[in-house]
C-alpha cells in the first residue's frame, strides 16, 4: 500500500463485459484506489474509467507491462481472456504485485502451474474469482453438510441445462461447456463435499438441434478423495425447464439425501428409524445464517483479497493453490474426453 494515501494501489487490466461486475463492487472500498485501466482497446477501457466516475485523469495503458512500469501497483485485477490470464500474472508478480483473476486460472494446466510457481517465488498472494461460492445458498450448504446433519457425503450430483443463445465466441469454441463454464459448478463440487479430484471419465457430445459448432453436451464422472463420487450432466443447448447456471443439486450422505437448487431452495430427508423396506424419514430444514462478505458475490471475493494484501486477513479461500484443483478438473475432463478414458488427476 502507498504509505501516503494508505489505499490499496489497484491497476484493472481487461476492462470488458465482467467488469460490469467489478468496477461497482470494488469501489465500495474506500481502502481501494484505481491507479490505472488497461485493456488492448483504449477506447473500452475509457468507457470504464468514464461509466464508473473514476477521477478523469486515470490513466488508461494498452500494454501490461507499460502499466506495470509506470503505475507500481499493489495489486492487479485480471479480468482478461483465459489465454491472457498467466502472461498478465507473470508480469505482475515479476513487477511485484499481487493478483486477483477472473476464472478459470488459465489456458493450460501448465500455464496455470507456471503461475501459481511465480507467485509463490515472488512471495505474492494469488487468487481466483470463483463467486459462485460467495453467495448465501452455498455457505447456508456447507454449514448444514459440515454439521454432519447427513452423515459422511457418499455423492453428488449436478445438473446444468440450459437453452442458451449467447451468439459471439462461444458458438464457434470447442468444448464450449467444459471449458467457458463448467468450472463453476466443478468448484462448488470440491467446496461443498470438502473433497478433491482423483480422477474423470468424461464423453461430450454435440446432440441434434445444437446451435453450438462442438460439444454443446457433457456428462463426467470424477473420482473425489474420501471415495467420493462426482456426477456432473449438463448441456448449453437444452431447451426448457433450465436449472440455472448454479445447477441443481442432490448431495447424498450416509443418513439422507439433500436437493438443492442452487439458490436458497432445499429439501432435506435424512433417516428416522431403522426398520421397513424403505426406512422412515424426517425432514431437516438447512438454518439461515450470516456470512457477511462471504455471500457478496464479486464483492466479497474483492474484500477478502483486499484484506489479504493489507495482511489483516485470512489468505483467500480460492487462493491459486486450492483453485488449481478446480482447474484441473476441466482440462482432465478435456483429456478424457478426447482420449475417451479415464484420465487421473
Ligand atoms: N465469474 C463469472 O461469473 C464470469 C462471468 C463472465 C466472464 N468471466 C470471465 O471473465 C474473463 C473476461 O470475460 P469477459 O466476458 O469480460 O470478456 P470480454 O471479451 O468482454 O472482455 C475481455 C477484455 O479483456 C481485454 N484483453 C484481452 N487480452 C488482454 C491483454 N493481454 N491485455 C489487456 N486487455 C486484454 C479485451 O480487449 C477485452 O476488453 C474471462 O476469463 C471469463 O471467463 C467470469
Amino acid at each position: 500500500m502507498s504509505s501516503s494515501t494508505q489505499k490499496t494501489r489497484v491497476l484493472q487490466v481487461g476492462c470488458g463485459g465482467i467488469t460490469g461486475a467489478w468496477f461497482p463492487n470494488a469501489l465500495k472500498n474506500e481502502d481501494l484506489e484505481y491507479v490505472g485501466l488497461c485493456d488492448l482497446s483504449a477506447e473500452t477501457a475509457a468507457k470504464r474509467r468514464d461509466e464508473f466516475k473514476l477521477p478523469a485523469d486515470t490513466p488508461i495503458f494498452t500494454d501490461v507491462e507499460t502499466a506495470l512500469r509506470e503505475t507500481q501497483p499493489d495489486c492487479v485485477f485480471d479480468c482478461t481472456i483465459p489465454l491472457a490470464h498467466t502472461p498478465t500474472a507473470l508480469l505482475a508478480f515479476e513487477h511485484g504485485a499481487h493478483v486477483l483473476s477472473e476464472k478459470p486460472m488459465s489456458d493450460t494446466l501448465e500455464n496455470a502451474k507456471r503461475a501459481l510457481d511465480a507467485s509463490v517465488d515472488n512471495g505474492r498472494i494469488y487468487a481466483i474469482t470463483q463467486n459462485y461460492r460467495y453467495a448465501k445458498g452455498p455457505r447456508r450448504l456447507k454449514a448444514f453438510l459440515e454439521s454432519g446433519a447427513l452423515g459422511a457425503i457418499t455423492t453428488i450430483n449436478a445438473d446444468m441445462f440450459l437453452g442458451a443463445h449467447f451468439g459471439g465466441f462461444r458458438d464457434q469454441m470447442k468444448h464450449v461447456l467444459l471449458v467457458d463454464m463448467a468450472i463453476h459448478t466443478f468448484d462448488m463440487a470440491r467446496y461443498l463435499g470438502g473433497v478433491n479430484p482423483v480422477s474423470v471419465f468424461c464423453h461430450e457430445w454435440n446432440p441434434k438441434g445444437s446451435w453450438y459448432a462442438h460439444d454443446g453436451s457433457a456428462s463426467a464422472i470424477f473420482e473425489m478423495t474420501d471415495d467420493v463420487v462426482f456426477n456432473f450432466r449438463g448441456s448449453w443447448c437444452a431447451t426448457g425447464l433450465g436449472t440455472g447456471f448454479g445447477s441443481q443439486w442432490r448431495i447424498i450422505g450416509e443418513r439422507g439425501t439433500l436437493l438443492w437448487d442452487s439458490q436458497e431452495g432445499f429439501q432435506c430427508e435424512v433417516e428416522d428409524g431403522d426398520e421397513g423396506f424403505f426406512r422412515p424419514v424426517k425432514q431437516l430444514e438447512v438454518p439461515d445464517g450470516d456470512f457477511g462478505s462471504k455471500s457478496a458475490g464479486h464483492g466479497g471475493v474483492i474484500r477478502e483479497f483486499l484484506d489479504a494484501v493489507q495482511g489483516h486477513g485470512e489468505h483467500p479461500e480460492t487462493s491459486a493453490e486450492d483453485n488449481i484443483h478446480s482447474f484441473s478438473m476441466v482440462i482432465g475432463a478435456v483429456e478424457s474426453s478426447e482420449a475417451k478414458a479415464v484420465v487421473r488427476l
